[in-house]
Order: C-alpha cells, then structure tokens, then sequence
C-alpha cells in the first residue's frame, strides 16, 4: 500500500486531501499519479545544424521525488528504456518546500542522476520548491546546474546551447542577458526556465526553444485534461503540451511528480523526449 502524502502547511492541500479520502478516491488517486505517460515531441528548428538532426532530449520536470508513492521505482525502471543525447530538468525536486528535512529528495536526486545516460550531460535549473541545500547537493553530482548560465553541446563545430535560468516564481533572481551572453543567434539556443512566463521576455533574447514545468498541466482536471483552476502568471495556452510564442517553440511538461497532494486526476505525470528536426526554411533572410 503506498502512503498517500500532503503539503501540511498548505491549506489548499489539506482541503483536497480530506475530499480525496471522504470520496474514497485515495487509492484511485495515487494510482493515477504512477500511470506515466512518455511523450514524443517533434521540435522543429530554424537553421538545425545537420550534426544535431534527431538530437534527443530527454526531459524531466516536477519531480517532487521524496512524494513519489513508490519511491520512484517505476521511474527509475521508464527512464532506463530511453534513448535519447542529453537530459534535462525543469525544477521542482522536492515536495514540500518548507520541511526542512531534504535528506530524502537528496537521496533520491543522486538516484536519479547516477540512472540517467549522461553522453552529453544532464542540465539543471532550479524551481520554487528546492531549498538552497538540494540546489547545492544537486549541484555537487554529475550534472550540470544552470544559474543563469550556459553549456554549449558541439558536434561537428556546431553548437546545440542549453541555457538556465534561476526559479523565476520564488527566487526572481534570474538573468536571460547574463544567462544568454556567451550565445549567438547562429547557433541553436534552448533556455531551460521552471515555469512559461518568462516567454515574454525570453523573445528578446537568442532563444529558440523554451522548456519548462511549474504547472503540472492542472494536476487535478475534468475528463478531457481540462484544468480546473489555471496557475498565477501562467496563461491557459501555456499550461501543458507544445505551444509557439512568437519565434519561440515551447513545452510545458505536465511533471513526472505532484505537488500538494499526491493525487491526480485526468491529467497523467509525464516524461518527455524531445527530437529536434531540422525546419525546412532559412532562419535568417
Ligand atoms: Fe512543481
């Protein structure tokens, strides 16, 4: 039987924990948020160097480990049938932001990691739920952590830049100018951020391709993968899937974990797999 788990200090979690038990819905719940969902997503690219056709990205965001209802088994099982070039994760690694014990998210984190195939590397940005003593943890392992920074990928002279930026929800101490100094629009530029609002400003810098969480696609939805309520700051067509803001490509990943309480309803976790294809026009006229 696994432990269904709820953020104590939120009162929202605590409201939809106890209609979760008083409908029964509890197993029903927790089943629902291990019912992984792969995606495949085809990312179109302007000006794709031939050395990066069908670069495979693999992405992860929300993790929430330490509330994972089976201590992250299955994902550690799913992960390991993928292929794919490099990794990235969009923030959000543990559950409830304001316990401060972090030994089991640092655990887990390190698991996680050390499973991943690191051929190009694993690339980190920080999200509104991780404490600075995860951040620095994760920050000490194999992959990269992106504070307002970036890492370039070269193949054949051509470069694939993975740029992140610090949690914009909590933290508010990104940087896209610092982040993207080193870039130019010749390359190919993905920016890794933890949550879609940053979109607005991110056209105005080189960033081709935008990846991000934070919304958990509604967590809770009505049959249809309808949200019920949107997120603060975050319009509905940023809210989960494949979206295009000006001449940026973006995904909102749905999250592999939850957040408040580990319950799901019409909106399954996800793990995502990127592929860049090259797009058939010039990028630049
Ligand atoms: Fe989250």
């Amino acid at each position: 039987m696994y432990t269904f788990k709820f953020d104590k200090g939120s009162n929202t979690a605590v409201l939809l924990s106890k209609v979760i038990n008083l409908l029964s819905l509890k197993n029903q719940a927790i089943k629902n948020t291990l019912d992984y969902n792969i995606s495949f997503n085809v990312i179109p690219v302007k000006g794709l160097d031939p050395a990066f056709e069908n670069y495979r990205i693999l992405h992860l965001s929300d993790l929430h480990i330490d509330a994972i209802a089976d201590n992250a088994t299955k994902l550690f099982n799913t992960i390991k049938k993928l292929s794919y070039n490099c990794c990235v994760l969009t923030g959000d690694y543990k559950f409830d932001a304001y316990n401060s014990n972090n030994d089991c998210c640092k655990t887990l984190m390190k698991t996680l990691i050390d499973k991943i195939d690191k051929q190009d590397g694993v690339f980190v940005v920080s999200g509104n739920h991780d404490p600075d003593e995860v951040i620095d943890y994760i920050a000490n392992t194999n992959a990269h952590m992106l504070n307002n920074s970036a890492h370039s990928i070269i193949k054949n002279n051509a470069r694939l830049n993975i740029i992140g930026v610090i949690d914009p929800v909590r933290r508010q101490t990104h940087d896209l100018a610092k982040a993207t100094h080193y870039v130019t629009r010749a390359d190919t530029n993905i920016l890794l951020v933890h949550s879609p609002e940053l979109v607005y400003d991110a056209v105005q810098y080189p960033v081709d391709i935008y990846l991000c969480g934070h919304t958990h696609g509604g967590q809770m939805c009505l049959p249809g993968n309808i949200p019920v309520q949107n997120r603060p700051g975050c319009e509905r067509q940023f809210i989960s899937g494949c979206w295009q803001y000006q001449h940026i490509t973006g995904y909102t990943s749905r999250g592999v974990g939850t957040t408040g309480v580990t319950a799901r309803f019409y909106c399954p976790p996800e793990i995502t797999v990127h592929t860049l294809r090259r797009f058939k026009e010039p990028k630049y006229h």
